[in-house]
C-alpha cells in the first residue's frame, strides 16, 4: 500500500505543480498534497504503528472511526434495548426522572417479554395505597451509639478524582436537599463532599484522608475526619465489583496537583492503591479494626464493603464477628457487574460474583448463623429503576446504593472515557474545561429528583404488588419468564396432558 501511495500521491502532485506552473490554478491542492506526501512519508518511516507504516495516509480514518465508536454506536445503531453496560431505556429513564419530566412509556412495552430472561413483578388484584413519604431505615447494630437513618436509595462510592469536582459538589448538594447520603469513594473525604449532604466516608487500601507519611492507617488522622458532622458512617473498602483483588487506579492523567495534595501523593503518576489492607491481615483483624473505627469515630456506625469471591472467607468473617461478639453495623455488597473509573479488562469481566448470587449468599449466610438482625445490607449492581429497587430487596437487601445512576443524572451519556480525562459531560474528568460544562445548580437539581421520582416509582410498584412495607417483598413477587414457559403444566394440568382431541 505503501508503494500505491506514493506512485499515486507523487503522481497527482506532480500533475498539480504543473497545472499551476502553467495556468495558475490548484496552489491549494498543491500545499494539501505536498503536506500528504509529507505526512505519509514520516508515517512510513516510523516504526511504532503498522498501520500509519502500511497505509501511510488511509491508516488515520481507522484511528478517527476507533476513536468515535461509542458516539457512533450510540447514535446511529444502538436500539432501545441495546447498550452496555445501559441500555438506551435505562439511560432514558434516568434522564426522564431527573429532568422531573414524565418517563411514561407509549404503545406497549418493547421487551420480549416470553423470553426466559424476562422477569416480571406478580401485580396484586387488590393494589395497596401509594404512599408519599420516601421509605428510610435506621442503620446502626448493638454497638453503635449514633445510628443514622438512611434513606432507602443512596449514592454509591466515587471519589473526587475519578469524578470531577462539579460533580461531586452536584452529588453533595442533591444528597442534601433529598436527604440521602453520598459515598465519598475511596479517594478521600474533601471539601466537595462538605456541602451539607450526609456522607458516608470510605476508607480504602490508600487510607486516603487517615494515612501516615508511611502510607498506613492513621488513627488520629481517621478521628479528626470522623468527626465532622456531614460524616455519618464509615465504610472499610475490602473490594469492589469491577475490579476485586485489584485494588483502585486513579490514571495518571487524572492525577492532578489538587487531587495528589488531598491525598498526599505525587501528581502525573497512576496511582494503584493497593489491593490489601495493612491495618489488619485476617478475619481476627478485619473484625478488630471494625471495632476500632466504631470507637475512633464515637460509635458511628461502621461497615465494609466487598465483591463476594470466595464464599467460605465470607462466612469466617462472621464466624468471628459472633466469636469475638463484634458486627459491622451494615455490610455493602457490589456485583461483579459493578462499575469503576478504570479497571483492568480481565478483573472487570472476569472476577468476582455477579449481584444476584452474591446477594442472596450474604443474606442467607447472616439468616443462617443468627445475625442478621445486626446487620444492615446495603447493595450496590445496575440499580437504576424502581424494579431494580424492588428486586434487590427481595433478595435480602435493606438499602440500594447506585454510582451509574447517579452518574447519569448528572448528565452521563455513557460515553466510556472515565479513565482517558475526556469525559465529554464534565462528569469523569479533570480537565477543567470540560468539567465547566457541569452546571452544578441544574445538575443538583436532577440528582435530586432522580431520587425522589425513582423512590416514588418503588412506591408505585410496591403498592402494585399490593404491599404496604418494604418489610413484606421477597422473592415470591417476583417471576421469571422461564416459569411459564417450560413449566406447561400451568397452561396444561395433569388432568389434561392425556387429552389430545376434542
Ligand atoms: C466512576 C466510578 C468510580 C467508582 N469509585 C469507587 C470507589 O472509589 N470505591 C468503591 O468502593 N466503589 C467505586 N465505584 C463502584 C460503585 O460504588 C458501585 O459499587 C458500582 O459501580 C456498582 O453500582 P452501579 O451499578 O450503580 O454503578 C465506582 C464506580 C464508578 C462508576
Amino acid at each position: 500500500m505503501r508503494k500505491l501511495f506514493f506512485t499515486v500521491g507523487i503522481t497527482a502532485f506532480i500533475i498539480s505543480l504543473m497545472s499551476f506552473f502553467y495556468f495558475k490554478i490548484g496552489l491549494f491542492l498543491v500545499i494539501i498534497l505536498l503536506v500528504l506526501l509529507l505526512i505519509g512519508l514520516a508515517n512510513s518511516l516510523q516504526h511504532k504503528h503498522a498501520i500509519l507504516r502500511n497505509f501511510p495516509v488511509l491508516g488515520y480514518f481507522r484511528y478517527f472511526f476507533e476513536s468515535v465508536a461509542p458516539e457512533i454506536q450510540q447514535y446511529f445503531i444502538e436500539r432501545n434495548t441495546d447498550g452496555k453496560p445501559f441500555s438506551r431505556s435505562e439511560r432514558s429513564i434516568v434522564y426522564q426522572r431527573a429532568k422531573n419530566i414524565s418517563a411514561n412509556t407509549p404503545f406497549g412495552t418493547q421487551l420480549d417479554i416470553n423470553q426466559s430472561n424476562y422477569e416480571g413483578i406478580r401485580h396484586s388484584i387488590f393494589p395497596a395505597k401509594v404512599n408519599e413519604e420516601l421509605p428510610r431505615i435506621l442503620i446502626g447494630g448493638p454497638d453503635c451509639s449514633q445510628p443514622y437513618s438512611a434513606s432507602l436509595l443512596n449514592i454509591s462510592a466515587m471519589s473526587f478524582g475519578s469524578l470531577s469536582e462539579n460533580a461531586i459538589i452536584a452529588l453533595n448538594k442533591g444528597a442534601q436537599k433529598g436527604n440521602f447520603y453520598h459515598n465519598t469513594g475511596e479517594g478521600g473525604l474533601t471539601e466537595f463532599h462538605l456541602q451539607g449532604g450526609d456522607v458516608t466516608w470510605q476508607i480504602g487500601t490508600g487510607y486516603f484522608g487517615c494515612r501516615n507519611e508511611e502510607g498506613n492507617f492513621d488513627p488520629e488522622k481517621f478521628a479528626q475526619n470522623a468527626k465532622h458532622t456531614s460524616v455519618k458512617m464509615i465504610e472499610l473498602k475490602l473490594s469492589q465489583g469491577a475490579k476485586p483483588g485489584h485494588g483502585g487506579v486513579l490514571p495518571a492523567i487524572k492525577n492532578t496537583i489538587q487531587i495528589a495534595k488531598i491525598r498526599g501523593i505525587k501528581p502525573h503518576t497512576t496511582v494503584l492503591s493497593p489491593p490489601n489492607h495493612t491495618a489488619f491481615n485476617d478475619t481476627k483483624g478485619l473484625v478488630q479494626f471494625i471495632a476500632r473505627l466504631r470507637q475512633l469515630s464515637n460509635g458511628k456506625p461502621v461497615g465494609f464493603k466487598l465483591c463476594i469471591g470466595q464464599t467460605t472467607e465470607f462466612e469466617s468473617i462472621c464466624q468471628e464477628m459472633i466469636n469475638q461478639n463484634c458486627y459491622p453495623d451494615f455490610i455493602t455488597v457490589d456485583g461483579a457487574e459493578g462499575g469503576t473509573g478504570a479497571a483492568p479488562l480481565e478483573f472487570a469481566d472476569g472476577v468476582g460474583m455477579p449481584f444476584e448470587p452474591a446477594l442472596i449468599f450474604v443474606n442467607k449466610t447472616l439468616i443462617r448463623l443468627n445475625i442478621r438482625d445486626k446487620i444492615t445490607v446495603i447493595c450496590s449492581g445496575k440499580i437504576i429503576s424502581a424494579h431494580s429497587i424492588l428486586r434487590a430487596i427481595a433478595m435480602g437487601a435493606d438499602i440500594c446504593n447506585s454510582a451509574r445512576g447517579f452518574m447519569f443524572s448528572l448528565g452521563c451519556i455513557q460515553a466510556l472515557r472515565c479513565h482517558n480525562n475526556t469525559c465529554p459531560t464534565g462528569v469523569a474528568t479533570q480537565d477543567k474545561m470540560l468539567m465547566k460544562g457541569l452546571v452544578v445548580t441544574d445538575k443538583s437539581e436532577r440528582v435530586y429528583f432522580f431520587h425522589k421520582n425513582t423512590l416514588h416509582a418503588a412506591n408505585e410498584l410496591l403498592a402494585a404488588a399490593g404491599k404496604t412495607s418494604y418489610k413484606e417483598v421477597d422473592a415470591s413477587i417476583f417471576m421469571r419468564g422461564d416459569e411459564f414457559i417450560h413449566l406447561s403444566d400451568l397452561y396444561f394440568p395433569d388432568n389434561l396432558t392425556n387429552v389430545t382431541k376434542y
